[in-house]
C-alpha cells in the first residue's frame, strides 16, 4: 500500500509575539507501509514542525495527516516520537522502569510479569538487556537514545517519528546506530519517518528522501533512493546522489 501514511497540503503558521510566521506551506507527501522517509533541510525549515504535525500534536492551518485513511486528530501510542535530546528518559527510573512506564500507562500486557517480558524484549532488540537496572547517568548518549528506541518500539508502534535523534553523537557511533536502526527495523518493520539534517544520514536509511526549504518551509525536491540494502556509502550511486542533494541545499561556501 503505497499510501499508509499521507500528509495533504499542510500548512502552519506560528503566532510569535502578534507576528505570523509562516513555517510550513503546502506540504504533501505520501509513503508504503514498512518505509523510511528521511526530511533533509537546513536549521529552521520546519523540519521539527513537521515531524510533531504528523504525531498530532501541533495545530495546523490547513490540511491533513491520513493513516490509513484515517485522519490523526491528537498523539497516539501508535506513532511515537523519539527526540535529539538525550535526556528524554526518566532519571529516577532505572531503563527497564522507563520502558515498563507507558507500557502501564497504556495498559499494554496482560500482567505485570507480561510487562516486563515485553520491556526485556525490546532491551534485547536495542542490545540494552544487560543494563537494564542502570540509571539513565550511567548511560552513554547512544546507550541512552538506544532505550529511548526501545521504550518507544514496546508500545508497537505503526510510526516511529525521529527528530535528529543522533545529531549530538560522534560520527563513529552515529553510523553505528544507523546501522542499528535499520537492523531493527527490518526486524519490526515499523515505518519511520526520519528527520535529519545530515545528508549521508538520510541516504543511508531513506526509501524516500524529502529535501526542504526554507520560509516558509516546502518541499524542494523528492528524491527516491533505490540504492540496495545494505549501502555502500563509497558507492558512485551513493556520492552521486549526495551530490546532487548537496547542490539543493545552498550551503555558502
Ligand atoms: N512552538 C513554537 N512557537 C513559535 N515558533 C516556533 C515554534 N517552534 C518552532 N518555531 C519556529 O518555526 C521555525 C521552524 O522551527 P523548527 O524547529 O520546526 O525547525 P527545524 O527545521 O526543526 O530546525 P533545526 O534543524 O534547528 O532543529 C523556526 O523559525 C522557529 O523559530
Ligand atoms: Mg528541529
Amino acid at each position: 500500500m503505497n499510501d499508509f501514511l499521507k500528509a495533504v497540503s499542510i500548512s502552519k503558521t506560528y503566532l510569535n509575539e502578534n507576528k505570523k510566521l509562516k513555517v510550513l506551506e503546502d506540504i504533501s507527501f505520501s509513503i508504503g507501509k514498512g518505509e523510511i522517509l528521511c526530511i533533509l533541510g537546513a536549521s529552521g525549515c520546519g523540519k521539527s514542525t513537521l515531524l510533531r504535525v504528523i504525531g498530532g500534536f501541533e495545530r495546523i492551518d490547513k490540511g491533513e495527516i491520513l493513516i490509513c485513511g484515517n485522519k490523526v486528530l491528537k498523539p497516539s501510542a501508535d506513532m511515537v516520537m523519539i527526540f535529539q535530546d538525550y535526556n528524554q528518559l526518566f532519571p529516577w527510573m532505572t531503563v527497564l522502569e522507563n520502558v515498563l512506564f507507558p507500557l502501564k500507562v497504556n495498559k499494554i500486557g496482560a500482567s505485570a510479569m507480561q510487562r516486563i517480558e515485553i520491556s526485556i524484549e525490546y532491551l534485547k532488540l536495542v542490545g540494552l538487556e544487560d543494563f537494564k537496572n542502570y540509571y539513565p547517568h550511567q548511560l552513554s548518549g547512544g546507550m541512552k537514545q538506544r532505550a529511548a528506541i526501545a521504550r518507544g518500539l514496546a508500545l508497537k508502534p505503526s510510526v516511529l517519528l525521529m527528530d535528529e535523534p543522533f545529531g549530538s553523537l560522534d560520527a563513529i557511533t552515529r553510523s553505528n546506530l544507523q546501522n542499528e536502526l535499520l537492523d531493527i527495523w527490518r526486524k519490526t518493520e515499523v515505518t519511520i519517518v526520519f528527520v535529519t539534517h545530515d545528508i549521508n544520514e538520510a541516504l543511508a536509511l531513506g526509501d524516500n528522501i524529502i529535501v526542504m526549504d526554507k520560509t516558509p518551509g516546502r518541499i524542494k525536491e523528492r528524491i527516491k533512493n533505490f540504492q540496495e540494502r545494505p549501502r555502500n556509502r563509497r558507492s558512485d550511486e551513493f556520492l552521486d546522489l549526495y551530490e546532487k542533494i548537496y547542490s539543493m541545499l545552498d550551503v555558502q561556501i
